[in-house]
C-alpha cells in the first residue's frame, strides 16, 4: 500500500508561471505543489516534494527514495529524453517511478517523443497540464 509519495521536479521546473507559459501555463511551482500535496492527502498519502536542475540531485533523490517513500512521481524535464544515468536510478529502486510531463510530449518538437525513462517507469503521463500530475497521485493511490 503506497503511504508515502515523493515528487521530483527536473530542470527548469523552478520557473513554472514565467517559463513559456503558452506550453506550461501561468502558474508557479509552489501553486503545483500545494495542489499535489492536497491531493495526495485526499487520498490518505503524505507527499515530499523536490526539485532540482542538477542531474546528480535527481539520482541522489531516487537513491534516498528507495528506503523513505513508497512511490515516486517524476518530471524529468529534458533530461527524460537522454539521461541513461536517470534511467538507471530508476532501474536500480524497487518502488514505482510515474514518469509525468505537463504539456504533451508527442505533439511537439521531435527530440521528445523519446523518453528513455519511460521503459524502466511504472507508467507515463503526459499532456494534462498540471493535471498529469494529479492523474500520478491517482495512479500511485490505486497502486
Ligand atoms: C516537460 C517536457 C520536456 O520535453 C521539457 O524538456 C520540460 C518539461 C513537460 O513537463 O512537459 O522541461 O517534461
Amino acid at each position: 500500500m503506497i503511504k508515502k509519495i515523493l515528487v521530483i521536479h527536473g530542470p527548469n521546473l523552478n520557473l513554472l508561471g514565467e517559463r513559456e507559459p503558452g506550453i506550461y501555463g501561468d502558474s508557479s511551482i509552489e501553486v503545483l505543489n500545494s495542489n499535489i500535496i492536497d491531493r495526495a492527502e485526499e487520498q490518505g498519502m503524505s507527499c515530499d516534494v523536490f526539485q532540482s536542475n542538477h542531474e546528480g540531485a535527481i539520482i541522489d533523490k531516487l537513491h534516498a527514495a528507495r528506503t523513505e517513500f513508497d512511490g515516486v512521481i517524476l518530471n524529468a524535464g529534458a533530461y527524460t529524453h537522454y539521461s541513461y544515468a536517470i534511467r538507471d536510478a530508476i532501474a536500480a529502486i524497487k518502488i514505482p517511478v510515474i514518469e509525468v510531463h505537463i504539456s504533451n510530449v508527442f505533439a511537439r518538437d521531435g527530440f521528445r517523443s523519446n523518453s528513455v525513462i519511460a521503459p524502466v517507469c511504472k507508467g507515463s503521463i503526459s499532456g494534462f497540464g498540471f493535471g498529469s500530475y494529479y492523474l500520478a497521485v491517482q495512479a500511485l493511490s490505486e497502486l
